[in-house]
């Protein structure tokens, strides 16, 4: 296997991008930090204790759903070139690769640069032959794909679709629509709407890992611009929003408190009990599913989902 790790932008794109979000974020009312900050090496250390919590079953059910399909996804599509967006520690994606027999050239895109060097070192060995192209790149943003033989197929599992608000859904999916020759396919993971109480305990687990990475948005921003935010003034709060299907994790401020922010010139003020939100997950239906990848030009060929219906795996095809 040969590795290489690309970085699409340069550093200071990146700061610029977290400068602009934390101005802009901070500035409106409710006040918001987009979710793609969460990833640092600790942030994408804590995602992975997330995904062995008894709580977390996205992860389990998805992988359960590759077990059991991965053979028939690889004849389905035939795929020489596996990009893969937000592929963190590439786990699951094993199941993938090992099926697809006609893979030559797999593709890592992440912003997290710890998680992409650790994944590829840990695929070192994993397929003689295999060229892997690690992208540290921003899935919402243009990217450059190496030169690699078709057909494609994009994989976007774990469901971070949901992470997405439904504009950026629409923009993402347009954009992955245009990564692919007609033909090529997307598979996609999407968690499903169910029962109020499994997703909250979800996303607010007993022993505090998903609020130790919910605050590390906050230590995130005073590494990076010098702020001075105390990750213990806040609590971290997951709650769910029966019409908008969404789970919204949000940072609530225990006291009236100023955070000073100093590579902005800025200074923002907290009331006591107020609300930041930090992320949406959204868990989707079928239909709505398939409605948006028509709307982007795929057409849904398969829907798996595993033993309990918890999550779905869908794979689709560009027109
Ligand atoms: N696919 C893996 C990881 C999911 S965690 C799984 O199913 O377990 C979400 C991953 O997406 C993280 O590795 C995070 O760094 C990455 N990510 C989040 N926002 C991103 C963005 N805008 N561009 C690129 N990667 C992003
Ligand atoms: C990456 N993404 C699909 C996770 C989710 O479930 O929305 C991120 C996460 N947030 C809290 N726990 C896990």
């Amino acid at each position: 296997m040969s590795l290489h790790v690309t970085r699409t932008l340069p550093e200071d794109a990146t700061d610029a991008a977290l400068r602009a979000d934390v101005l802009d974020g901070l500035s409106t009312d409710p006040k918001t930090l987009p979710p793609k900050w969460f990833y640092d090496a600790r942030g994408s250390e804590l995602f992975e204790r997330i995904t062995e919590l008894d709580e977390y079953y996205p992860t389990r059910a998805e992988r359960e759903i590759l077990q059991n399909r991965s053979g028939e996804i690889a004849a389905a599509s035939g795929a020489r070139t596996l990009i893969e967006l937000g592929s963190g520690s590439s786990t699951k994606t094993r199941l993938l690769i090992d099926a697809l027999t006609s893979l030559e050239a797999y593709v890592p895109v992440d912003v997290s640069e710890s998680a992409l060097v650790q994944a590829g070192q840990a695929l070192t060995g994993e397929r003689p032959g295999l060229a892997v192209h690690a992208l540290i790149a921003d899935f919402t943003q243009p990217m450059t794909l190496p030169e690699t033989p078709g057909p494609r197929l994009v994989a976007f599992l774990g469901g971070t679709l949901g992470n997405l608000l439904p504009a950026e859904r629409s923009d993402f999916l347009a954009g992955v629509r245009a990564m692919l020759a007609p033909g090529d396919g997307l598979l996609l993971g999407t968690d499903l709407v169910k029962d109020e109480a499994v997703l909250v305990r979800a996303y607010d687990d007993a022993s505090g890992v998903t609020a130790a990475f919910n605050k590390n948005v906050l230590s995130v921003v005073d590494r990076e611009l010098g702020a001075d935010f105390d990750p213990d003034a806040f609590d971290h709060v997951a709650r769910w929003d029966p019409e908008r299907e969404w789970i919204e994790m949000r940072l609530r401020s225990r006291t009236a408190q100023t955070v000073k922010i100093p590579a902005l010139g800025m200074v923002v003020d907290f009331a006591a009990g107020e609300e930041m939100r930090t992320e949406v997950s959204a868990k989707f239906r079928r239909e709505g599913v398939a409605a948006e990848l028509d709307k982007a030009g795929l057409e849904l060929t398969h829907w798996w989902t595993d033993s309990e219906d918890r999550f779905a795996l869908s794979l689709s095809v560009a027109r």
